[in-house]
């Protein structure tokens, strides 16, 4: 399912205008990443998909149907949603916060319980997590659980609003890997949001890159952001962390591997990379 942002504004309460006039295309099947700074509108976007917020003005379209018609509960029942903190239910078990919306959807306790067990396997969970509680795992798994929550009621469409953002360096890595593998097999309709820029060259199939109220910088595939940013405000954010970036080579989704340098400057992408030489060791 494809969504239609239409010049959405969202002005708060407060005077602060959160959006202004953005407009975007998500195509269906693949990854739209919005990649800015804290406090530039990315949540506020984010939510008016499953209408957690009203636009003050413009239009979000799913399949060219305005969410304004529907109902909020049942739009959120058909849209899975990852928060940082995976908003896991702390007084019910791993099993029953997975399996909380094929319940509400009707499904029996055996169906729903024999559904997150599928969830845990397809998340790369340990079935004998089942019956733990939330603050028994670790935040990965934790995360782990949130993303199977959100897949339980097999949505089409996916948010997921920097997921991995409170987990050390090396699981949130883990993690967008099981993240391009699930999207591999499932091909949802992923928006995904992240202040990080290597995050956003890994998982995006298009990198939407905001200022702030949600201005776009510059949107494009991953290759055509690093290759030529549009200007000095992209060019400053891929620049930002380079001394750590001396040759980096990011897995693509959908198959081989861009290289670029310690500026961002891309060496090229290639098939595979030397066995010995590959952070994905
Ligand atoms: N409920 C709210 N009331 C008032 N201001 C808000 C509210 N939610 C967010 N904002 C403000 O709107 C702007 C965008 O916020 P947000 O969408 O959360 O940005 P991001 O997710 O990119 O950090 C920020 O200035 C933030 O302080
Ligand atoms: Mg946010």
């Amino acid at each position: 399912m494809a969504i239609d942002f239409r010049k959405v504004t969202k002005t708060y309460p407060d005077g602060t205008v959160a959006v202004d006039e953005f407009s975007l295309h998500v195509p269906s099947h693949t990854c739209t990443v919005l990649l800015g700074s804290s406090g530039c509108g990315k949540s506020t976007l984010l939510r008016m998909v499953n209408r957690m917020v009203d636009p003050t003005s413009g239009a979000v379209l799913i399949d060219e149907a305005d969410v304004a018609t529907t109902e909020p509960v049942a739009l959120r029942r058909r849209i899975g949603y990852v928060m940082q903190e995976a908003g896991l239910l702390p007084h019910r078990r791993v099993v029953d916060n997975i399996a909380t919306v094929p319940r509400l959807k009707g499904a029996s306790t055996a169906e729903a319980h024999r559904r997150a067990h599928t969830l845990m396997e397809i998340v790369g969970l340990d079935s004998a997590l089942a019956r733990r509680y939330p603050r028994q795992l670790s935040g990965g798994q934790q995360q782990r659980v949130g993303v199977a929550r959100a897949l339980a009621a097999d949505p089409n469409i996916l948010l997921m609003d920097e997921p991995f953002g409170a987990v050390d360096p090396l699981v949130r890595v883990e993690l967008q890997r099981e993240l391009q593998r699930i999207q591999t097999e499932l091909r949802k309709t992923i928006l995904f949001v992240t202040h990080d820029i290597d995050e956003a060259l890994t998982l995006g199939d298009q990198i939407v890159v905001l200022k702030k109220s949600a201005e776009v910088a510059q949107s494009g595939t991953p290759q055509e952001i690093v290759e030529a940013p549009a200007n000095d405000f992209v060019a400053q954010f891929l620049g930002l962390d380079s001394a750590r970036r001396t040759l980096n080579a990011v897995p693509r989704a959908t198959g081989g591997w861009l290289v670029s340098d310690g500026r961002g400057r891309p060496l090229g992408v290639v098939d595979s990379m030397p066995d010995t030489h590959t952070d994905a060791d």
